[in-house]
């Protein structure tokens, strides 16, 4: 029997090895939000956060997650209240048939610690710099494992720049 915690809640499965972290919220513990694209790694759609970091569940295995605290798109928000981020993707229409959205979301609030912790990406320019500037550049480049196939991504920068208070020049 493995035990999984998540959204702080505490879960006893009867996990199988090779079963993905992604079929286990979906399949086995009825956790829809967090969704299936493809299955292999290159659309987003399944990011869920890990002790904080976001991973793509359909590449991990359940088994290996044990007593890691997970959060689900479920969990993000706090006594029945909607996430910041969750209500700027509304205000901005940074979603139309919806799929990439708890994906987008969690990815993004994983993305935004990593920038507070100094992780830099590809275009980061000043390496030695102690904080990065969440340009839009950045944002992108941080966001771009993340596809919509509705092409709402204005409003997904656009939502995800107010909640983070990123600058907003190109
Ligand atoms: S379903 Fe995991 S990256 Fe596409
Ligand atoms: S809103 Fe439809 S795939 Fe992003």
């Amino acid at each position: 029997m493995g035990h999984l915690r998540i959204n702080g809640k505490s879960y006893s499965v009867d996990l199988e090895a090779r079963e993905s972290l992604l079929d286990v919220l979906r399949e086995r513990l009825g956790l829809t939000g967090t969704k299936k694209g493809c299955d292999q790694g290159a659309c987003g759609a399944c990011t869920v956060l890990v002790d904080g970091e976001r991973i793509l569940s359909c590449l991990a295995l359940a088994v290996q997650y044990e007593e890691r605290s997970v959060t689900t798109i479920e969990g993000l928000g706090a006594d029945g209240a909607l996430h910041p981020l969750q209500a700027a993707f509304i205000e901005h229409d940074g979603l139309q048939c919806g799929y990439c959205t708890p994906g987008q979301i969690c990815s993004a609030v994983g993305m935004a610690e990593e920038v507070r912790r100094g992780v830099p990406s590809q275009v980061t320019g000043d390496l030695s710099s102690e904080s990065i500037a969440l340009s839009r550049d950045e944002l992108r480049e941080r966001m771009s494992g993340n596809l919509c196939r509705c092409g709402a991504h204005n409003g997904i920068v656009a939502a995800i720049a107010e909640t983070y208070a990123m600058e907003a020049g190109e």
